[in-house]
């Protein structure tokens, strides 16, 4: 799939990385995917250290500002990249919990139709994969639609980044390079159904 060139068309993609380490491979994955982004997609980064633990009761007319920010965003945004963890044989606490504060309210939320990929990096072989399954079973409550191929399920981080966070490992690079292209290509493909719609 090649993306066909929209004169002045950008899409703009929030970008979050469910991990607070300082020295996190997913936030480093989410680095590398905004460098090796096409033209006509731009990554913004959202972070996620002032989200705090979701109370319903601390979500009514003034939520946290962190909780506020990460909505407008995501509201503003054409498009959603979720860089997982997997903990656990589990999607990351940390995405988890942004994931629940983006879902309210119900039916009218950020997430609700909203055109999103995941990638993911972990230490153990399967590179978030059962991470990234848990995540899209809550996007059919949230009615949030996820490109479901190709998937970046980025196995033995340890073996792909340097010490400073840079992804070194070249097939990974192009990988994800070549995935991000097709997610434009998604992006605008949902757009437009949901103009027709
Ligand atoms: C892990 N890790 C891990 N890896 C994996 O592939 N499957 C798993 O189920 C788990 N489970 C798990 C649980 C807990 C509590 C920790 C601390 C770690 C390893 C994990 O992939 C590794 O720590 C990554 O570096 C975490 O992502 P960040 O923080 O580097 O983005």
């Amino acid at each position: 799939m090649t993306e066909p060139p929209v004169p002045g068309s950008l899409l703009r993609v929030v970008g979050i990385a469910g991990s607070l380490r300082r020295a996190s491979y997913n936030r480093a994955l989410l680095c590398a995917a905004q460098q090796l982004a096409p033209p006509s997609l731009r990554i913004e980064i959202e972070e996620l250290d002032d989200v705090p633990l979701f109370n319903a009761d601390l979500d009514g007319t003034a939520p946290p500002e962190g909780v506020t920010r990460l909505r407008q965003a995501v509201q503003a945004a054409d498009g959603l990249l979720l860089v997982t963890p997997e903990y656990n044989h589990g999607v990351s606490g940390v995405m988890k919990n942004a994931i629940d504060w983006l879902s309210q309210p119900p039916r009218q939320s950020v997430l609700d139709g909203k055109p999103t990929a995941l990638m993911g990096a972990s230490t153990g072989l399967a590179g978030t994969a059962r991470g990234q399954t848990q995540l899209r079973q809550a996007f059919v409550l949230t009615n949030t639609p996820s490109m479901l191929r190709p998937e970046v399920l980025v196995g033995r981080a340890q073996e792909k980044f340097d010490g400073t966070g840079r992804l070194t490992d070249e097939g990974t690079r192009q990988f994800v390079a070549s995935f991000l292209e097709q997610f434009a290509v998604w992006v605008r493909q949902q757009q437009r159904a949901r103009e027709i719609s």
